[in-house]
């Protein structure tokens, strides 16, 4: 995929998971090309530590629950008129559960639904709106490159971004002609902190590294897009 993002200055980005290790990293990076953020996070109690961590000009923060439509449309409202007409969604919240069907705690698939496939709907239907009357925006969101082995102890998390997945394939299609694109990013295992402390022993030489991750959801935002809608970070 050809990537011409080095400089950003004055996009307006939509950043959800912000809070997350790949959320605050792509904030960082985003921040350091000159894009004007509005950045989200679920929970109202999150807002102060990520204004203390982002504050700066051109930067709003805000809280949005999962499935606050109003909520979501009402923020998305407050960045365009404050920061500019938003040109990207970028959609980095997500969860991940290792369970065995049956086993598992009550809700979790609900709750892996929530996370990887209602939340980016919530924050797209407040973006595609805009973005359609502009003929110009896109809307990116993380998937995983799991979805596509069916690896065992997982059911409810493939289930979850293979929604999300097809979600994104349908919006692409429906979207087709307006000048706006839906596009998931699928990594393989991320080099995070968090995995590197639950999985000390595993073999890293096939993760992916959060720069990475990063550069492959910025290209889709601002790049040209891929052929497709489902983007493979590269090896
Ligand atoms: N890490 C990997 O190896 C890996 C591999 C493939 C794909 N991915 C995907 O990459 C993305 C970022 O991963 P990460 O490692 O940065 O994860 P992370 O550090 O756990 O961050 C996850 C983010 O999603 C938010 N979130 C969690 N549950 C939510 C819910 N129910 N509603 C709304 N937001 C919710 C979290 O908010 P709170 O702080 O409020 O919990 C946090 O901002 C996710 O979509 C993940 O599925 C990760």
């Amino acid at each position: 995929m050809s990537v011409n993002a080095d400089s950003l200055s004055g996009r307006v980005v939509l950043l959800a998971g912000v809070t997350g290790e790949l959320g605050s990293h792509v904030a960082r990076l985003l921040r350091a090309r000159g894009a004007r953020l509005g950045l989200l996070v679920r929970k109202p109690r999150q807002v102060a530590e990520i204004t203390q961590a982002f504050a700066g000009e051109g930067v709003l923060v805000g809280s949005v629950g999962p499935q606050d439509s109003e909520g979501a449309a009402g923020f998305a409202k407050g960045v365009a008129d404050s920061l500019g007409p938003i040109d990207a969604l970028i959609a980095t919240n997500g969860a991940f559960a290792a369970s065995t069907v049956g086993k598992e705690p009550s809700g979790e698939l609900a709750e892996l639904l929530e996370a990887n496939l209602l939340t980016v709907a919530t924050l797209a239907r407040a973006v595609v709106g805009p973005m359609r009357r502009r003929r110009t925006g896109r809307i990116v969101a993380v998937g995983a490159a799991a979805v596509e082995q069916a690896s065992p102890g997982l059911a409810n998390y493939l289930a979850a971004k293979a929604a999300l997945h097809r979600w994104i394939v349908a919006l692409d299609r429906d979207l087709e002609g307006s000048g706006v694109r839906a596009l998931a990013v699928l990594p393989t295992t991320i080099d995070t902190a968090s995995n590197r402390q639950t999985m000390p022993a595993a073999d890293r030489r096939g993760w992916q590294s959060l720069d990475a991750v990063s550069e492959a959801l910025v290209a889709c935002a601002f790049g040209v897009p891929p052929a497709g809608p489902l983007y493979r970070v590269p090896a």
